[in-house]
């Protein structure tokens, strides 16, 4: 960079005119930066409507899940992800769940907790019960704030008050539970929490301080399940390989962060691609897996009676229908147009099972041949375009180098030159 990261009014100016002094400023020749542009001006303008100091888009792909079989219904499922081999796995273990059934969900209500923080209270037990018994006044008061969600048979349900105490901090802390039907619902529970904090502060007779929602979402859990036919799978002894894999990540939290990681490449391309907060959901997800102290598998994996591979997984998912990049993004409406959601629970439901069939799907290759020959294969296929396979040519050389097992340009441009002399 030639000069200073300070430009004052940046933020006023246009995404094209922001670009321009980005190139000025980084001292970069601009087409090294062009790829940060949107060529689609509409884009360009739904970006700058949607975050601050735009200046283009990063596209990243889009794909479709097929043999989705949930509660007995199909669906084509968008994902987006950057990463190879996602999609396939999960189309794959669906369509061995659908074998036997699909996937059968069920969610609890909507519901988000909305935390208002007092401190400096001198009586925290009392103050505790002094805000229960004001519970209907303050269920009233939040609702007032958003009518409309009323109407639409939402609203703030019950209230909870709980002491939090460390070495060094102590509060009264009171959660406002509100069913957000379909919104993702912060922007409701925030509102309401910071409309009922000098209320709660003065029945507390303390100081509010954070008046926000809480992305550890209990209240609105999803849970699937689903039976993956043994035979499908390759028999006995992988299913047994892969309730093996599970037991790991039940008893050792290194391994179960990479196997809860494998659930997130399904969900968090469901949320991505429905223009849902991919954080909120991480966040959720994690904290959830560490709800008894320690942390471990959101999934588990037994063998039914028959012998078939039953998986089952339950996780907090706080998705929205409306409101947010879901209402302001055209390919986001699009997703949730293909799927054809009536509600935020149903999207909730379909994203879980895409975890469950991600998670499945990953333990299935780890326990049997692991994911690098899979990976390989597509990586291949990048080794053979990037040593100048033609077209007609990329397939057969991408074979050719994944058997050989040296996936290598160097290796490629060999294999390459032979192909062509007809070797
Ligand atoms: C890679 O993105 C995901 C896996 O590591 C998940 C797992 O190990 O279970 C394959």
């Amino acid at each position: 960079m030639n000069a200073s990261s300070r430009i004052p009014g940046f933020y006023k100016l246009d995404p094209d005119s922001r670009f321009r002094k980005i190139v000025e400023v980084s001292g970069l020749p601009a087409e090294h930066l062009h790829a940060m542009r949107h060529t689609d001006a509409g884009m360009a303008s739904i970006a700058d409507r949607m975050i601050e100091n735009a200046i283009g888009t990063i596209a990243i792909p889009l794909g479709v899940a097929a043999n989705f079989l949930i509660d007995g219904r199909d669906h084509l499922v968008p994902m987006a992800t950057e990463e190879p081999s996602v999609v396939a796995a999960a189309s794959n273990a669906a369509l061995v769940a659908r074998e036997r059934g699909g996937f059968h969900t069920s969610s609890m209500a909507p519901v988000m907790i909305a935390q208002v923080q007092v401190l400096d209270v001198a009586d925290p037990q009392a103050a505790r019960l002094r805000l229960l018994e004001a519970r209907d006044e303050l269920l009233a008061l939040a609702n007032a704030q958003d009518p409309l969600l009323v109407e639409l048979g939402g609203g703030a349900r019950d209230i909870e008050v709980r002491l939090v105490e460390s070495a060094d901090f102590r509060a009264v802390v009171l959660h406002l539970q509100v069913d957000v039907r379909d919104a993702m619902g912060a922007n409701a529970v925030n509102t309401m929490a910071e409309a009922l904090a000098p209320r709660i502060a003065a029945i507390a007779r303390g100081r509010s301080l954070l008046r926000i929602l809480s992305n550890k979402a209990d209240l609105r859990l999803v849970r699937v399940r689903a039976v993956f036919d043994a035979d499908k799978l390759g028999g006995e002894a992988v299913v047994e390989g892969i309730v093996e894999a599970y037991r790991f990540a039940a008893a050792d939290p290194y391994r179960a962060a990479t196997h809860n990681k494998g659930i997130m490449n399904g969900i968090s391309a469901v949320v991505l691609a429905t223009g849902n907060d991919t954080r909120a959901i991480e966040a959720g997800a994690h904290c959830h897996a560490c709800r008894d102290g320690r942390y471990t598998s959101l999934s588990h994996f037994e063998k039914d009676a028959d012998g078939h591979l039953v998986g089952s997984l339950e996780l907090p998912l706080a998705l929205g229908l409306v409101g947010g990049a879901t209402r302001t993004h055209p390919t986001a409406q699009a997703a949730v147009k293909l799927l054809g959601v009536r509600s935020a629970n149903q999207l909730a439901e379909i994203t879980a099972a895409v975890g469950l069939a991600q998670n499945m799907a990953a333990l299935r290759a780890l326990a049997t041949e692991g994911i690098q020959r899979g990976h390989m294969s597509l990586h291949a296929r990048n080794v053979a375009v990037a040593a100048g396979a033609a077209e007609h040519e990329v397939a057969a050389l991408a074979a050719r180098l994944a058997a050989d097992g040296h996936v290598r340009q160097d290796r490629a441009q060999q294999l390459l030159a032979e192909l062509r002399a007809g070797a």
